[in-house]
């Protein structure tokens, strides 16, 4: 049985309230430590759920808490139907989605449906079992290639590099399209749906409001395993969305999908959004028809240059993937790229960047995912070669660095690390001493500051009629610039990414992401007008 839910009545009641929503992804290693073991957890959220309800966030969207070795932290899942001990236990759960909908905040968790962790019953099951077996169907394991199969099945990479096959003992391959530790499960196996379907239940019978699904666009296999073209960047890259590449997209996704859709469909107020790294419009537009997912990832705000014609390109090209469909989505930063803050130049001139692009994204139609830290304005860290972790980086020959520099713990108060994350300096990535400035206590009562331009922002999109409709308008602007108005509430939006000030649409400025050049708008800025 579903739980009841906690949510004031007026906000429980509304079905689709996903429709506009901002969600919160939770990094749950780095966001907030109770017990001192210097990696975040349940309870360390749960103790910080005054603080996003102060920033104005709708849900939250946690990454996995589930039972895992945490070969990729967290992504490589032994039982997705428990709480890892680092991460607390399920009365820890119960506890943090009760309160969080006290605070009127909704929970979405992660679901990993396209692999397992290697310590997975099943797998190791698998292991235990000859070819051929019953238990070694439920992945995908081959003969390889060559006289005596030595070679790999097919010339596919691992997206954390080298092969994405590895042999086991009797000289048969599996398939793991990340990390050795996470083998690809048969999606045209029964147990595996039926698997996927209990979780589903599992979770939302506990009372999340919706899951966020890893690697959307991948689970389905092509037929036969083809071989691809191989070019630069195809082993390398963390998230790749070539429309050629074998590995991804594939038609019988979406069947898994209608049965997701399938389930959730008995749960009403809840929802679904995929992973999608599928650039092609009409193709990204089919994981949300109608008896699909709820929602798409796009990642095309992230792949844009600092650039207007990149940005409103982006933007022109994601609300024409979902028009009519279904809402669009708007992610800046995640836990698998280099913060926007960075991207965008890093220091001041990246700073400044990121505050006009926080305004272009949310005076945007549809549904924003922030990741945690970027309010606070954080950059990538660069950090030494002893500290980091992830899979990426000894998978790459050490060659790539991989996402640990977008993930170190989330500053909250005091001058030196912690930083109020934990009670431990010892924390699971170690902090910039010079975080200071960058901490939530510093920049809550400082108006100027990255977090209470959030704030405010966040405030406005809640609460302005302005903010109303789904379609954008664009006038023509100057070089380097754009200007749109949401055709519905009537809100423009203007940036500059030009080297010279530039003059404004009419309207009266409701917030600038910096100073105003008298009626002009400075380089590197955006502003609201009504
Ligand atoms: C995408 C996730 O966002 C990433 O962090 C993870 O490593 C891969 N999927 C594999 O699960």
């Amino acid at each position: 049985m579903r739980r009841s839910s906690d949510l004031s009545p007026e906000i429980a009641e509304e079905s689709a309230w996903w429709l506009d929503a901002v969600f919160y992804q939770v990094y749950v290693r780095s966001f907030a430590d109770s017990n001192g073991d210097g990696v975040g957890d349940l309870d360390g959220i749960r103790s910080r759920l005054g603080y996003l309800e102060l920033l104005g966030v709708d849900a939250l969207w946690l990454t996995p808490f589930y039972r895992s070795p945490m070969a990729d932290h967290g992504y490589d899942v032994s039982d997705p139907r428990d709480v890892d001990p680092l991460f607390g236990d399920l009365a820890a759960f119960d506890r943090l989605v009760a309160d969080a909908h006290e605070h009127n905040i909704r929970v979405t968790v992660d679901l990993v449906p396209n692999h397992t962790s290697n310590q997975h019953i099943w797998f190791q099951q698998a292991l235990a079992s000859p070819p051929g077996s019953p238990e070694r169907a439920r992945y995908i394991f081959r003969e390889g290639r060559g006289y005596d199969g030595s070679q790999p099945p097919n010339n596919w990479p691992s997206i954390f590099g080298g092969p994405a096959w590895t042999r086991v003992a009797d000289g048969q391959w599996y398939l793991h399209l990340f990390a050795p530790q996470q083998p690809d499960l048969n999606w045209e196996h029964p147990e595996v749906r039926q698997d996927l379907e209990q979780t589903l239940r599992f979770w939302l019978d506990r009372g999340v409001d919706g899951f966020r699904i890893d690697v959307a666009h991948g689970m389905a296999k092509p037929d036969g395993l083809p071989d691809m073209e191989l070019h630069p960047g195809s082993s390398s890259a963390v998230l790749v969305d070539d429309a050629d590449d074998p590995r991804f997209d594939n038609e019988g996704v979406h069947d898994i999908h209608r049965m997701i859709r399938k389930v959730m469909d008995g749960y009403p107020g809840t929802m679904a959004v995929g992973e999608i790294w599928v650039k092609d419009d009409q193709r990204f537009a089919q994981y949300v028809r109608p008896d699909e997912l709820h929602l798409g990832f796009n990642f095309r705000l992230v792949e844009a240059s600092y650039d207007a014609d990149s940005i409103r390109s982006a933007i022109e090209h994601s609300l024409g993937a979902v028009a009519g469909i279904a809402p669009a989505t708007w992610t800046l930063s995640n836990h698998d790229v280099v913060r926007h803050v960075t991207r965008y130049g890093d220091g001041a001139a990246g700073v400044q960047r990121a505050r006009a692009m926080a305004l272009v994204e949310l005076a945007l139609p549809g549904v924003i995912y922030l990741y945690n830290g970027e309010e606070l304005g954080l950059p990538n860290v660069e950090l030494p070669d002893w500290a980091l972790q992830d899979p990426t980086w000894e998978r790459s020959g050490r060659t790539e660095r991989g996402r640990d520099g977008c993930r170190v713990p989330i500053p909250w108060e005091g001058g030196t690390p912690p930083f109020g994350f934990s009670t431990t300096a010892n924390t699971w990535l170690p902090q910039p001493n010079e975080w200071g400035g960058f901490t939530a206590e510093a920049q809550l009562e400082d108006p100027g500051s990255m977090l209470s331009l959030y704030r405010e922002a966040l405030e406005h999109r809640k609460t302005n009629p302005a903010f109303a409709g789904d379609e954008l308008e664009w006038y023509g602007a100057p070089p380097g610039c754009f200007a749109f108005r949401r055709k519905g509430g009537g809100l423009i939006c203007a940036l500059n990414t030009s080297g010279a000030s530039v003059p404004l649409p009419p309207g009266q400025v409701l917030l600038s992401s910096g100073p105003m050049d008298g009626d002009q708008l400075p380089p590197d800025t955006a502003v609201w007008l009504v």
